[in-house]
């Protein structure tokens, strides 16, 4: 249970690949439609090895214990079934998906190759593969499948340092939305905050504040992390936000969503009283029903971008 491959050369391909090569496994390469494709060539210079057409070169997918279907959420399962009708898998192979959202069943139709069915996802955000080591180590890795497949998916997780977890199929949805505010959600946020920062470099600006609540996310927890004007009560502070945010309608909406999950959260902390809790309730979703609906984000001069 040593030799793996890829289908899908991109950034969990390719940080995967990094990862298991350092533990010790081998990696035969990865396979693609393209391999000419920027994925394809990124692959091969990071990792020193080979990506290779499906239609031409069969025999590693063929030799692998492992094949890892690292394709976007919604080829997963034409991937998985063009493997198996295309006669390139053999019995006791573990094809294994990576999708957060999706269960093990996406990968339904190498059953009739005697393959078995693996979901392994890491709870990490990848953007460039070059860096991954370091992030994956110490991440939670969500696993469920066929037993002996989840079995091989927890020793596959613990070589690399990462924290292996079970899940059952039917969560994999909400768990994922879990991880996409916590990670996509994040960026946006920073997005909106930087749409509306009056000073050049706003990033920049905001990055030592934003590394500070994280920090403190970690060093206190939920709720007592919370700090803020909806922390103290202080309406009339909230109130000259709302004003200043008139011509920004994205950054006021988000800001009025947040601000009622913001309430709930000084609330549970026992900052609020029940009437503060009622009256800023009223107040975010009056001026959020009040807003325009976009799709844009706000430019620095509160125009659609
Ligand atoms: N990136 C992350 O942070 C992260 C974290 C955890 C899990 N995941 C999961 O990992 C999987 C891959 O995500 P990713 O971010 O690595 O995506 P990605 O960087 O876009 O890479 C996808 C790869 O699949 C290839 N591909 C696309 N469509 C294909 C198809 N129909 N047949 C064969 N190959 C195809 C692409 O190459 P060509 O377009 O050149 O064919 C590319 O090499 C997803 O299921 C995702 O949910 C991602």
């Amino acid at each position: 249970m040593n030799q793996f491959v890829f289908v899908g050369p991109g950034r969990i391909g390719t940080a995967l690949t990094l990862v298991f090569e350092d533990a010790g496994y081998e990696v035969l390469g990865a396979y693609t439609r393209n391999v000419r494709g920027n994925p394809a060539v990124r692959y091969t210079s990071l990792t020193g090895r080979p990506v290779f057409d499906l239609a031409e070169e069969p025999r590693p997918l063929q030799e692998a214990d492992a094949v890892f279907v690292t394709v976007p959420d919604k080829a997963v399962a034409a991937v998985a079934k063009g493997l198996a009708d295309t006669g390139q898998l053999r019995p006791g192979q573990v094809v294994v998906h990576t999708a957060g959202a999706l269960a093990s069943s996406a990968l339904d139709p190498v059953l009739c190759a005697g393959a078995l069915r693996l979901s392994l996802h890491p709870l990490q955000t990848i953007s460039d593969p070059a860096g991954a080591k370091e992030l994956l180590r110490g991440a939670f890795c969500t696993l469920e499948g066929d037993s002996t497949a989840v079995e091989r998916g927890q020793e596959w997780v613990q070589s690399w340092g990462g924290i292996a977890i079970s899940i059952a199929p039917c969560d994999k949805p909400r768990y994922h939305a879990a991880a996409a505010l916590a990670s996509n959600g994040l960026v946006s946020l920073a997005a909106v905050a930087a749409s509306l920062f009056p000073a050049a470099d706003p990033l920049k600006a905001l990055w030592p504040l934003l590394r500070g609540a994280l920090g403190n996310l970690k060093s206190a927890g939920l709720p007592a992390a919370l700090t803020g004007p909806v922390e103290r009560g202080d309406l009339e502070t909230i109130q000259l936000h709302l004003d200043a945010m008139r011509d920004f309608p994205t950054a006021l909406r988000v800001y009025c969503a947040l601000g009622e999950a913001t309430v709930g959260l000084a609330f549970a902390k026992g900052s609020l009283t029940a009437d503060e809790r009622e009256t800023l309730f009223r107040l975010f979703r009056s001026a959020s029903a009040d807003q325009p609906r976009t799709t844009k984000i706000d430019t620095d001069r509160g125009e659609e971008a």
